[in-house]
């Protein structure tokens, strides 16, 4: 782990300059190119608890780290992050940060509630930072496209949180299916056992109470409508299951996880229609379970001209007869499902993948020489002028946007089918919203293209690229 450090702004100046340099002589993107062995990466992270925490303790791992800033809207939290690296200034508004840090900074990393992502990752890219994001990458369609226009404007190298894109077991599931182990894909599963508003079980907003000590309420709201503080529904960790803040503690938590490797196998980019069933939905939380489909343009690897990927959450899965599993294997959990021409794979969130039926695969080598990726140091590697990252924004903004779609849908579905005599089908007949990804609007519905973007408080606005 390296400490803070401090290090000579001289030395500095010129490596930067040599870089770029360097950088614009081959055409590369304005990163560190010419590796200077002595420069360090000056990072500050936004967020420090949570999984914040766990960023840092995988940042600071790197020997080419060094810690400029931590901030955060809750003292309380800063203590942890110092037991890890020492002696980092601490702040409480992240443009403040910016402000006093100035040049110090070189990259940042973003671990807070999805709804402030954009305003503060574009904040950091407009100063020039490199960014490492959480997942999703933002909360609206709008802000992902967003997010992804600020990281080419400014040649940034950028990184999104989902780690798990560079496992062995995601970079040896997406080689298979890219090598045709079991054929073209004619259809994609993926479920996740959560409820939409797993960690409140509301529906509504509690009474307000009075904030905690050290906990700064209008910065934790940012861009969100004004709403006064509650214990343990918002802050920390539970405001996924508020519609104002996060995308559902299973869509908009995992769906970044689950869909990469359908992304990554397949190529897919934007869907062409999303439709959704659930199991009813207010103006506030998401719903207990829900369903998403999802028609994606065919690619090399799919069989047909349309590809139909099918998100559940809350308890449905795919029937496991379409994975012909053999009787004493279960689906997993979480993960997902590639039905192919010649056979299945089951991916469980995350272990290895497993190919069906049994008896077709009874002798199949499974490859053992992938490695996984640090998926933190690729980015802090990326910004050194080391090997480009895995999840760049390029790569996780249309991802991201696939999941904020799926919330779309499930928020101008229909009322839930009737319990008998059931009816999905309709319900899906009647709500498939067509998409227009280049001009960000639904083509059959006004109330679905209003939700692509979101109202800001004043003077929160997130600015477009
Ligand atoms: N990659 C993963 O596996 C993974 C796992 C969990 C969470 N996440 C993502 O990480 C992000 C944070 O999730 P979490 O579960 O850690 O949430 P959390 O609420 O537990 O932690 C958020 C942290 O950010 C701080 N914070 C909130 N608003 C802030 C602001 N405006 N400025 C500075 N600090 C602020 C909080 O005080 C807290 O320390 C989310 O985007 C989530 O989707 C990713």
């Amino acid at each position: 782990m390296s400490a803070s450090v401090a290090v000579d702004p001289t030395s500095r100046r010129t490596f930067l300059k040599q870089s770029a340099l360097a950088g614009a002589a081959f055409g590369f993107p304005a990163v560190l190119r010419a590796a200077n062995p002595n420069s360090r990466v000056q990072l500050a992270t936004i967020g420090v608890s949570g999984q914040g925490f766990t960023d840092i303790h995988n940042f600071a791992a790197h020997q080419k780290v060094a810690y400029v800033g931590f901030c955060d809207i809750d003292t309380a939290n800063f203590d942890k992050a110092d037991k890890t690296v020492a002696g980092v200034p601490h702040f409480t508004d992240f443009r403040l940060m910016f402000e006093q840090l100035g040049d110090k900074v070189d990259a940042v990393s973003v671990a807070i509630p999805d709804h402030m992502h954009a305003l503060v990752g574009i904040t950091a890219m407009q100063r020039g930072k490199h960014l490492y994001c959480q997942k999703p990458l933002a909360q609206t369609v709008w802000e992902c496209r967003q997010m992804q226009r600020w990281a080419k404007k400014k040649n940034l190298v950028t990184q999104m949180g989902n780690q798990g894109h560079s496992s062995t077991e995601y970079r040896t599931a997406t080689r298979l299916i890219r090598e045709g182990a079991i054929g073209k894909i004619k259809e994609v599963h993926c479920w996740c056992p959560l409820t939409g508003n797993e960690r409140t079980r509301r529906l509504e907003p509690p009474a307000p109470a009075p904030v905690p000590a050290g906990v700064n309420w209008d910065l934790w709201l940012g861009s969100a409508p004004y709403r006064p503080f509650a214990p343990s529904v918002y802050h920390p960790f539970a405001w996924r299951d508020w519609q104002d803040f996060g995308g559902g503690a299973a869509l908009g938590d995992f769906g970044c996880h689950l869909l990469d490797p359908v992304f990554t196998a397949l190529d897919l980019q934007a869907p062409l229609t999303v439709a959704a069933d659930n199991s009813g939905i207010n103006r506030q939380v998401w719903p207990v379970m829900q369903t998403v489909h999802y028609e994606f343009a065919g690619t090399a690897f799919t069989a047909g001209k349309t590809l139909a990927v099918t998100w559940s959450d809350g308890g449905l899965r795919p029937d496991r007869k379409l994975a012909a599993l053999p009787a004493d294997v279960q689906l997993p959990n979480l993960g997902s499902l590639f039905i192919g021409e010649t056979g299945t794979m089951v991916l469980p969130h995350i272990a290895g993948p497993r190919l069906y039926p049994r008896e077709h695969f009874a002798d199949f080598k499974y490859p053992r020489d992938l490695k996984g990726l640090n998926h933190w140091h690729r980015w802090i590697d990326g910004i050194l002028g080391g090997p480009p990252t895995t999840a760049g924004f390029d790569y996780a903004a249309p991802l991201s946007e696939a999941v904020q779609l799926g919330n779309i849908a499930t928020r101008v579905c229909l009322p839930p089918p009737p319990q008998r005599g059931s009816n999905t089908q309709r319900a899906r007949d009647v709500n498939t919203l067509r998409w227009d990804s280049a001009n960000l609007r639904f083509t059959n519905h006004d109330a679905a293209t209003a939700l692509v973007t979101k109202p800001y408080r004043a003077g929160w606005v997130v600015p477009a690229a």
